[in-house]
């Protein structure tokens, strides 16, 4: 008789308030967890809670997107914690003010760093663990911001563009070996990203977006809207005239 293995999910940026919530929900469907991320004490005590509430493995990793020579390392860390297939949840990022971004070119380098760079030299080194396994599902944060460069955030916009276009070619080399690749292109969440920005349209919780994340996780790779209404607003405004595109307040 065989016995089904459960991947471990691997939390990239576990202290994210989005991370947080689907640790949650990979927990409560029984998956062990690894929580990655620079803020020791909180990742140490989100572990010991899960382990807790849900009767799982849970355990903090120390990780920083930036610090690129790290990730071959760090990898190999949470293949061996693991013991096991791998999930990957990539949720790190930042979102400086595009005038700061503008003023302070250091601000802009070290965004693009965390969010793009980051990603990517993080996700160059599970490929090859995620391809010997033969199975597993990557998810990654993209944004509504990478579809049309906004006057308000389009430095963090091309960085979660290029985040996309990573991952269409990570994907199609991923699934080769039966492992699916989904970006998630999200709308505002009510988190601390979003906290200092006045109220934005079809905003939804940590909780809502988690649970709607875990359900697509389960279903095809590729790229999808969340929450769904983005879809058509992301079409309509990506195929607005630049003429009228430009004179809105966006
Ligand atoms: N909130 C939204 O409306 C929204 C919309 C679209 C896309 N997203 C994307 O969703 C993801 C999660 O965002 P969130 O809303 O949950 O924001 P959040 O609560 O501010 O979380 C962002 C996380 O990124 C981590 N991080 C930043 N730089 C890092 C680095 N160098 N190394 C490791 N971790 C680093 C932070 O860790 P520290 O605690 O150590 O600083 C923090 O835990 C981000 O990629 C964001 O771009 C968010």
């Amino acid at each position: 008789m065989s016995t089904t293995v459960q991947p471990t999910w691997l939390m990239l940026g576990a202290s994210s308030a989005v991370a947080r919530a689907f640790a949650r929900e990979a927990a409560a469907h029984g998956a062990g967890i690894l929580l990655a991320g620079r803020d020791m004490d909180d990742l140490e005590r989100q572990a010991a809670d899960l382990a807790i509430r849900h009767g799982v493995p849970a355990a903090p990793v120390p990780f920083d997107a930036r610090d690129i020579d790290s990730h071959a390392a760090f990898v190999a860390d949470c293949a061996a914690r693991a013991g096991g297939p791998l999930n990957v949840f990539l949720a790190f990022g930042v979102m400086p003010d595009q005038s700061e971004l503008d003023r302070d070119p250091s601000i802009a380098a070290a965004m693009v760093e965390a969010n793009f760079t980051g990603a990517a030299t993080v996700l160059a080194a599970l490929a090859p663990v995620l391809e010997a396994q033969r199975q597993g599902v990557v998810v990654a944060l993209g944004s509504v911001a990478g579809d049309r460069g906004r006057p308000r955030n389009y430095t963090y916009g091309a960085t979660k563009a290029a985040l996309l276009t990573y991952l269409q070619g990570y994907a199609a080399r991923l699934s080769r070996s039966g492992v699916r690749v989904l970006c998630l292109k999200a709308g505002p969440v009510d988190t601390g990203m979003t906290w200092p920005l006045p109220k934005l349209p079809f905003m939804v919780s940590p909780r809502a977006f988690a649970a709607g994340a875990w359900r697509l996780a389960q279903g095809k790779g590729g790229a999808s809207y969340l929450p769904r209404i983005w879809w058509p607003v992301m079409g309509i405004i990506r195929s607005l005239p630049t003429r009228i595109f430009n004179r809105l307040d966006l």
